[in-house]
């Protein structure tokens, strides 16, 4: 018999990991649970509760069919042989580590349940992102209770990036699967391996230690994250020499050591992942004493935030030294294209830093819109949001571009020019506009990692 499939944690990462699963193994049982009713409502209906290119047509072909989304997570695990879990494990924010290692309150909640309605034995896979060594807590709690039940945890991370979700999930580069050295460890692996083995070639399953397993992801956020912070330290170097970034990185990147990818100098990285498992990473340095380490993982975190202030203070710099009373349209609020997800995106941080300067800023976002108005909400009216960019930017004296959505780039940038204030200004936070056309037109540009072109 097939074993059934559950994800405990509909989010970013279970909802689109178990549709694929579904899809691809149509004899398979696939159930997502979670404790917030409103987000199984949302899967259940025809908006999804998050927007992820492709998904809709994915959760269509199995939702009903083999796919299931319940709040009833005790009936859930009673009924499952293999049980994901892709709970969320926040930055702490009390007590020890706070503002550097994960929260893992709802992964051990989410592991009593476990134990507490499971009927047989159980494969336990950590979809989530933990510290190192997690699976050996999580494996003592499991096997705490009086019952005979026997569990296996294997460590699964997910390198799914938002927006390309769907193809990711779809044709991964590699599946990791961590398990124990043990007949059963290692059965459980098999089995897991088994599962991936219907869509992936065997060839891209990775089998390593539990260990292994959750400290390469860890590993794989902070070096992607890494890449991101040096291309963006040496932007601040070609503003003050004169060098083009894109040229840089350009020449860099066609070493075939280094590779093209990741090397997009901007305002910084954001999302769920690399602040909080790099932040992650330093708090497992310093628990092991390794202060040299961790201090040079902090200093990518450093960083990202110095490239967002450093962002705002160019602003105020080429808008005559202020920014009070001025209309700032900030163009894209997601922390990256086509996701409507703004967890940690640098626009926050660059609303906030101009809201300081008394700014009037409006945003702008195709997708992120309702996300933004959340993150901003005790901002109160010092804030405007307006769906349509034209909108945004009438009457503006700048624009500023904090996400590169490809309809930006279609924008009609003469109107948008006609209905600022002059002299106008746009700041191409994420440097993927045609710069020289922009000039033509009329604008003052300002974009990271290149000399300013200005008409004053
Ligand atoms: C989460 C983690 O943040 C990340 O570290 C990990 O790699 C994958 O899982 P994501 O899916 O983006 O990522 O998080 P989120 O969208 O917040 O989804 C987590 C879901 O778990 C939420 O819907 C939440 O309601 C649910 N949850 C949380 C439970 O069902 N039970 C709990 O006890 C806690
Ligand atoms: C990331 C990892 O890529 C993925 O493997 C992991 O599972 C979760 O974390 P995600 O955060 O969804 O995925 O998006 P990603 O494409 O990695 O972008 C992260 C941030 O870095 C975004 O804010 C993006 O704009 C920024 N970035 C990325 C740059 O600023 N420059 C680049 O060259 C690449």
């Amino acid at each position: 018999m097939k074993r059934n499939i559950l994800c405990i944690g509909a989010g970013y990462v279970g909802g689109p990991t178990m549709a694929m699963l579904a899809l691809k193994c149509p004899d398979r049982r696939v159930t997502v649970v979670d404790i917030n009713a409103a987000r199984i409502q949302a899967w259940n209906s025809g908006t999804l509760p998050i927007y992820e290119p492709g998904l809709d047509e994915v959760v269509n072909a199995c939702r009903g069919r083999n796919l299931f989304f319940t709040t009833d997570i005790g009936h859930g695990i009673a009924e499952a042989e293999i049980i994901f879990v892709s709970v969320n494990t926040p930055t702490k924010t009390f007590g020890q580590g706070a503002g550097c290692a994960a929260d893992l309150q709802y992964w051990e909640k989410t592991a009593r349940l476990i134990l507490q309605h499971a009927t047989s034995d159980t494969i336990v896979v950590e979809k989530s992102t933990l510290p190192v060594r997690t699976a050996a807590a999580l494996s003592r709690i499991l096997h705490s209770g009086e019952s005979a039940v026997r569990f296996e945890v294997l460590s699964n991370p997910e390198f799914l990036a938002e927006g390309t979700a769907i193809a990711d999930l779809a044709n991964p580069d590699r599946v990791l699967i961590g398990g124990a050295d043990t007949p059963s460890g290692q059965a459980a692996v098999a089995e897991l391996a088994e599962l991936y083995g219907a869509w992936v070639p065997r060839e891209r399953i990775l089998t390593t230690s539990v260990w292994s397993s959750e400290l390469s992801k860890l590993a794989a956020n902070a070096m992607l994250a890494q890449r991101v912070s040096s291309i963006n330290a040496l932007s601040a170097l070609c503003e003050a020499t004169e060098a083009n970034v894109a040229e840089v990185a350009h020449a860099i990147g066609m070493d075939a050591r280094i590779g093209p990818k990741f090397l997009r100098a901007g305002v910084g990285f954001g999302g769920s992942c690399f602040h909080k498992d790099i932040l992650n990473l330093v708090y497992l340095c310093e628990t092991y004493g390794l202060t040299e380490v961790a201090n040079y993982w902090r200093q990518v975190v450093l960083i990202n935030d110095y490239q967002q202030a450093r962002f705002v203070g160019g602003m105020v710099r080429a808008m005559f030294n202020t920014v009070a009373d001025k209309r700032i349209a900030l163009l894209g609020f997601a922390f990256k294209a086509d996701t409507g997800d703004t967890r940690e995106s640098p626009a926050i941080r660059i609303a906030r830093l101009l809201v300081d300067e008394h700014a009037r800023v409006v945003v702008s976002d195709p997708r992120a819109l309702a996300n933004a108005r959340t993150d901003l909400a005790d901002l109160g009216d010092r804030v405007i949001f307006e769906p349509d960019p034209y909108a945004a930017a009438a009457g503006a004296d700048a624009v500023a571009f904090l996400t590169d959505w490809k309809e930006y780039r279609a924008l009609d940038f003469p109107r948008l020019l006609h209905s600022m204030r002059r002299p106008a200004f746009l700041f191409d936070g994420r440097s993927f506009l045609d710069h020289e056309a922009l000039f033509r037109l009329g604008f003052n540009v300002q974009a990271i990692g290149r000399t300013p072109l200005s008409h004053l």
